[in-house]
């Protein structure tokens, strides 16, 4: 499996398990079968709601002499709703406990986003903290307090900009290594990917089979399907590979992490085996011109006006 330096001690697997959506009952049997298959990076966060589930799944591995801790990569995430300083060192010891773990490799903010202590997801803006309440500065100030406790080793964000990057790195004494994202050919991202390379930042994509199993709320009936794109369609018969390999491969063949979900043995299996895979330039120049600039998670979630939240505000664009 390629890895992608962090920094000059730790390198991440270039493909990971993706687990949100995973559901009670089947993440534990994913998880187990994705280690037996050959997974070392799991991606997790609270907000899932599975992560002890993931845990006792990991215990079980590493009992059996499968795998051991060093050579798993895990990345979990703080939700918005524990952004004030002091709630960042509990909600990460929450995690290691449900994970049954004694550190992470990776801790990321999932959001640039607050919410009051409790929700889990907003029904009106009363349930958000303004940025001004919250400021994200102070959020990373307790994630680096965690770098300091050897809780994980290391910090990144998610859903970020490059302007929100920016702003962060004017004060962070520890920097991101990692910035999670939304990609896939309709969400390419380009210029995001370069500057978070340019500043030694590696970038992970979610979603990168297009996230068919999204909750109803963030469906709507006219969205683009990427399997069903002639020229995905197209590379995949001139490879002798499925729609979602090429996906994946051209994930990896861009530098980018990739975190496929999936609770399917044969398909864990096949999005494993898409790692080994490479693509010709040309290939990757024809799906270079699929992007739609179109979001499957479009952030809408996330917008309260009266606390100083837009979707301009929150993309940036
Ligand atoms: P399943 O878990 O039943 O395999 P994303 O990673 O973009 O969120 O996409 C996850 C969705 O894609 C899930 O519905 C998952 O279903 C499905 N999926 C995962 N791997 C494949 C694959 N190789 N081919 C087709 N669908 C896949």
């Amino acid at each position: 499996m390629k890895t992608i330096s962090l920094n000059d001690h730790d390198a991440i697997p270039a493909l990971g398990l993706g687990t949100w959506k995973s559901a009670e009952g089947d993440v534990y049997k994913a998880v187990k079968a994705a280690i037996e298959i050959g997974y070392r990076h799991i991606d997790c966060a609270a907000i899932y709601g599975n992560e002890a589930e993931i845990g006792h799944a990991l215990q079980d591995v590493m009992a059996a002499g499968i795998v051991t801790r060093e050579e798993l990569w895990i990345t979990s995430k703080l939700w918005n709703n524990a952004h004030q300083k002091e709630q960042v060192r509990p909600a990460l010891e929450k995690t290691l406990r449900d994970l049954r773990l004694d550190y992470l490799d990776l801790y990321l903010m999932h959001w640039p986003v607050a919410l009051a202590a409790g929700v889990a997801f907003p029904a009106s803006s009363d349930d958000f903290l303004s940025l001004h309440e919250a400021p994200l500065p102070e959020t990373w100030e307790g994630l680096e307090a965690c770098v300091d406790l050897g809780l994980t080793k290391n910090i990144g964000v998610s859903n970020f900009s490059i302007g929100k990057i920016e702003a962060l790195l004017q004060t962070a004494r520890i920097r991101p290594v990692m910035n999670q994202v939304e990609l896939h050919p309709y969400l390419q991202q380009k210029n995001l990917v370069e500057y978070c390379h340019s500043q030694g930042i590696q970038v992970t994509g979610y979603s990168p089979l297009g996230s068919n199993d999204r909750p109803e709320r963030l469906k709507k009936a006219d969205d683009p399907v990427l399997a069903d794109h002639p020229t995905i369609l197209e590379i995949a018969e001139k490879y002798g590979i499925s729609w979602a390999q090429v996906l994946l491969t051209w994930a990896i063949n861009r530098d980018t992490i990739v975190i496929p979900k999936s609770v399917n043995p044969e398909r864990l299996r096949q999005n494993f085996e898409a790692a080994a895979i490479d693509l010709d330039a040309d290939d990757m120049a024809r799906i270079g011109e699929l992007d739609l600039h179109f979001r499957f998670i479009n952030g809408a979630t996330w917008v309260s006006e009266e606390k100083g939240y837009t979707l301009a505000t929150l993309w940036d664009e």
